[in-house]
């Protein structure tokens, strides 16, 4: 088993436990970090018939008494109506309703650890929450770091909250049941850690030619991803200096997912031609060292992951810019490479980076 711990102030320090087949004895591992009796496991639709009973089975052997409350799997779920329906199945008396003393279990991909996570802060003013995630972007990612959320109609994620997990369960076989676009997807975020800040792990990844070579080394890949986040939350938790880095690609990756109504592209695969694009912008405008938006969109495209997804009218980039939070008044921080390894923040004027981007 490879262990991390993030170290925060306030005693909200935990664990991140990446080993295979954790998920079948993850009650031991609960049991560490939680004395109370009572667990809520929230799950998705798809999730749930696939681990939903080899986790709660754990959980009862470890003594726990345990519910479970299913959503329609989807992004479609992770709203305020969703959010309620996990309210109603959380506090509904069958088979006993969850009290202050409670746990939730966040069981799946980064819908369900955003929504349960969110849930878990507001239930009665927060009560305890675990992370198994089972997807790649969620191992990687979404997981680790405590930004929980529930997207509104304006905007993705803008409901929400700043709330760390008491322990991150990740197992690397849970991946072997992703199909292959979920896992592509995932894929995006990965060699995003490896373009921002970590040279050797874009050469490892470069050195793979597909999902069985990347299997083979996912220990150590997620590892390393989850140790490049969890140093760049203890430095920047609330997300106001360096962990705006964790953003390359996504400013323009929101524009993507919101012109093709979040149909067109999953989250990664827009991110994916975003972190493309903004490297060409870089070299465009002189930040990047020239052949490195190549060099990665070829490792992309190996990975089947789009990398071009055309121009962006001004008008649809205007209204991702207007809730963009990685922006105050009239700037925004946007993400910027010197070179593979080398991530940087640069702050400009947003009608300045609305004119680089759709190239006017
Ligand atoms: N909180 C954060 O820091 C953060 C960071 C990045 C992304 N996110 C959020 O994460 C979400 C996307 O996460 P996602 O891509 O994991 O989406 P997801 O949770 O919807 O999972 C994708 C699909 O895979 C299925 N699935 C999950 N695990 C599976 C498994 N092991 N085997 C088979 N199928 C499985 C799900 O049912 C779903 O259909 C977005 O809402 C995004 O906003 C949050």
């Amino acid at each position: 088993m490879s262990i991390l711990q993030v170290s925060l102030p306030g005693g909200r320090g935990y664990q991140i436990s990446i080993e295979k087949g954790i998920l079948r004895r993850c009650g031991e591992e609960i049991r560490k970090v939680y004395s109370g009796t009572d667990i809520c496991i929230v799950t998705d639709s798809n999730v749930g018939s696939l681990y939903g009973e080899a986790v709660a089975c754990s959980l009862k052997e470890a003594g726990f008494r345990v519910k479970t409350v299913t959503f329609p799997a989807g992004e479609k779920s992770k709203n305020m109506e969703g959010l309620v329906s996990l309210y109603d199945g959380m506090l509904s008396p069958e088979p006993f309703p969850m009290t202050r003393g409670g746990l939730i279990v966040a069981l799946g991909g980064g819908v369900t650890g955003d929504m349960a996570g969110f849930a878990a802060a507001t239930l009665f003013r927060g009560i305890p929450f675990v992370q198994i995630p089972t997807t790649l972007l969620a191992q990687v990612d979404s997981s680790v770091g405590g930004k929980v959320a529930v997207d509104l109609k304006q905007g993705k994620n803008l409901a929400g909250a700043f709330y760390q997990p008491r322990a991150v369960l990740i197992d690397p076989d849970t991946l072997c049941t992703l199909p292959d676009r979920v896992f592509g997807d995932g894929l995006a975020e990965v060699v995003k850690y490896g373009v921002l800040g970590d040279a050797e792990l874009f050469a490892l990844l470069s050195g793979c030619a597909g999902r069985k070579e990347l299997m083979e080394r996912m220990e150590e890949i997620i590892f390393t991803c989850c140790d490049a986040k969890r140093a760049i939350v203890e430095r920047d938790e609330q997300d106001t200096g360096d962990r705006m880095l964790l953003n390359l690609g996504h400013t323009l990756g929101h524009a993507y997912e919101k012109l093709g109504n979040y149909e067109t592209y999953m989250h990664g695969e827009a991110v994916s031609c975003g972190m493309v694009r903004i490297l060409e912008i870089g070299e465009e405008q002189g930040f990047t060292c020239p052949g490195t938006a190549k060099q990665v969109a070829e490792l992309l495209e190996r990975f089947g992951l789009p990398t071009k997804a055309g121009e962006i009218p001004s008008q649809a980039l205007r209204q991702v810019l207007a809730y963009d939070k990685k922006g105050s008044g009239g700037e925004i921080t946007i993400v910027l490479c010197k070179e593979i390894g080398k991530g940087f923040l640069h702050k400009m004027p947003k009608a300045e980076f609305s004119r680089w981007a759709c190239g006017e």
